[in-house]
């Protein structure tokens, strides 16, 4: 399943944030954006999940050309977004955090399946603890779990160690690079980035093969 970006652009105002950025990815490859703040890398992930609308270009999965009336569908069954600020839950525990993806799809989930996935994020002993009383490296690892649960073709993730110590980020590398799926992370952290098959660079709108030495 070959998912790709054409010529996505987006401006906010007189800002332009990203300029006819074009990126393809086949089945299970992974790729890392690296990028100085505000350089738009969230707004690129957000588009590439059609949470957001480009002002123009073109994204497709597979066969299918994202729209409007598709997207929904394909991010319930398709993606699985790790979001910068973890947008969990907070009155829900962890499991059911992880579960929610399952439930909002409709699709069955053992709950032995989310505490796998709590387990491989060193987490299966907080399954019953709401979302609001975990810290906040916990609440991003639960975060990571989550997009898993629907065994996603794609997953997207948004800085997904931006606040875990050296340990867990590697625990964390270690089990994205391990993944089935095709990964593509936006992270400041070099050694996490070279865990991917490709590393780029975002910068004044544009994508650039990081330049290794
Ligand atoms: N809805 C919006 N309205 C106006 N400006 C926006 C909006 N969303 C994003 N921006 C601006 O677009 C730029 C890119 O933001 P974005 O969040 O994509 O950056 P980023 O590369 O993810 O940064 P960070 O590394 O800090 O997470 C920033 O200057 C931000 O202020
Ligand atoms: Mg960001």
């Amino acid at each position: 399943m070959i998912f790709r970006a054409t010529n996505i652009s987006k401006s906010y105002g007189k800002l332009q944030v990203l300029k006819n950025v074009s990126l393809t990815l086949e089945s299970g490859q992974s790729i890392a954006i690296l990028g100085r703040s505000g350089e738009g890398k969230t707004t690129l992930l957000h588009i590439l999940a059609k949470l957001e609308e480009p002002d123009s270009g073109q994204i497709e999965m597979g066969e299918k050309i994202l729209s409007k009336a598709n997207a929904h569908l394909i991010r319930r069954h398709e993606l699985g977004y790790i979001f910068q600020s973890y947008n969990l839950l907070e009155d829900f525990t962890a499991l059911e955090n992880v579960l929610m993806p399952a439930r909002i799809a409709r699709i069955p989930a053992p709950k032995e399946k989310g505490l796998k996935l709590l387990e491989d994020v060193g987490l299966a002993s907080k399954a019953d603890i709401a979302a609001k009383h975990l810290s906040g490296g916990e609440r991003q690892r639960v975060a990571i779990a989550r997009a898993r649960c629907n065994n996603p073709h794609l997953i997207l993730a948004d800085e997904p160690t931006g606040n875990l110590d050296r340990e867990n980020r590697d625990q964390v590398g270690r089990l994205l690079k391990g993944l089935q799926q095709s990964l593509i992370l936006v992270t400041h952290d070099p050694t996490l980035a070279s865990l991917c098959d490709r590393q780029y660079v975002l910068e004044n709108g544009s994508l650039f093969p990081l330049a290794r030495n």
